[in-house]
C-alpha cells in the first residue's frame, strides 16, 4: 500500500461527518490559497448527507468553489434517487455559489450522451488547467465499488475518457462515472465508511489490499492523498496494530 495513505477511526457518522467537513474545508482553503479555486467532487449514498449539510456551515469561499459529482444515476434532477438532487438539497439550496460553478451530470440524457456532455463540461471548466480535481469525496459499497465503477462492469477497463456510462448488471440499471484516470489523479480521495454492514469489505481492502476490487484497486493507483474516515463499526475488523501504522 503506498505511503500517502491515512486512516482515522471516529467513534460514530456524527464524528465522521464533522472530521470531514473540517479536512474539506482545509482542503479548500489550501487549494484557493494556491490556484484560486477548490475543485470539490461529491459523492452520492447516504453516508455523506451529514457532511453536506455541515459544509454548509463552513467558510467555505463558494464563489472560488467548482462542484461536481463523481457518479450519478440516471434520472432527472428532481429524482429521489438523483446524487445532484440530494447533495442541493443538503448542501447547495444552502449556500451561496454562483450556478456556473456548478457541474451537475445531465442524468436525464441517455448514457453515452451523457458521459460525453459532462467529460466536455469538465474540459470547459478545467479551461487551461491540466485536469486534477482537489478533493473528491468516495463512498464504499459492500462489494467494493466506489463512485459507480462497480465490480465486473465495463467502466473499469476504460483508461481514455474522463467520464463513462456504465451499465451495472447489479443495479439493472446504467450510471454515469469517473473512470479510475480520473479519480486516480486527483489531490485528494477522502473515502467516508460507516457502519457495521461495511466492516468485512473495508477489511478487505485496507487489511487485505484486494486489489480485485475497484475500490482497492484505485488505492493502489492513486498519485494523490487518500485519506480513510471510518467509524468504529467500520473499522471493526481492522487490528489496532495495523490502523497505528496509518494514522
Ligand atoms: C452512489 C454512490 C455510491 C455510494 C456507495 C455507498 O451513487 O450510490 O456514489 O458509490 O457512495 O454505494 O453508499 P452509502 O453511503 O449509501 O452506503
Amino acid at each position: 500500500m503506498n505511503s500517502h495513505i491515512c486512516i482515522e477511526v471516529v467513534d460514530n457518522l456524527e464524528a465522521l461527518s464533522q472530521r470531514a467537513a473540517a479536512t474539506i474545508q482545509l482542503k479548500a482553503s489550501q487549494s484557493i490559497k494556491a490556484r484560486d479555486i477548490f475543485r470539490l467532487v461529491l459523492s452520492g449514498g447516504s453516508t455523506p448527507a451529514r457532511t453536506y449539510e455541515l459544509l454548509a456551515q463552513t467558510s467555505i469561499d463558494w464563489k472560488r468553489t467548482q462542484v461536481f459529482w463523481g457518479d450519478e444515476r440516471m434520472v432527472p434532477p428532481d429524482n429521489s434517487q438523483s446524487n445532484f438532487g440530494n447533495a442541493s438539497a443538503a448542501l447547495l439550496d444552502q449556500i451561496d455559489i454562483p450556478q456556473s460553478n456548478i457541474f451537475r451530470m445531465r442524468g436525464e440524457l441517455e448514457p453515452e450522451q451523457a458521459a460525453q456532455d459532462y467529460s466536455q463540461s469538465i474540459q470547459r471548466a478545467f479551461a487551461d488547467d491540466p485536469i486534477q480535481f482537489d478533493l473528491v469525496i468516495l463512498g464504499l459499497g459492500t462489494d467494493g465499488h466506489t463512485a459507480s465503477l462497480f465490480p465486473e462492469t465495463a467502466a473499469l477497463e476504460v483508461q481514455d475518457r474522463l467520464v463513462d456510462a456504465n451499465y451495472v448488471k447489479s443495479q439493472k440499471s446504467w450510471r454515469l462515472t469517473f473512470t479510475f484516470p480520473t479519480l486516480a489523479k486527483s489531490r485528494q480521495l477522502l473515502f467516508l465508511v460507516s457502519g457495521e454492514s461495511k466492516a468485512r469489505i473495508v477489511a478487505r481492502v485496507l487489511r487485505d489490499q484486494d486489489t480485485q476490487l475497484p475500490s482497492g484497486r484505485l488505492l493502489a493507483e492513486a498519485q494523490g492523498e487518500v485519506t480513510w474516515l471510518l467509524d468504529r463499526a467500520a473499522a471493526r475488523h481492522l487490528p489496532a496494530s495495523f490502523l497505528a501504522d496509518w494514522q
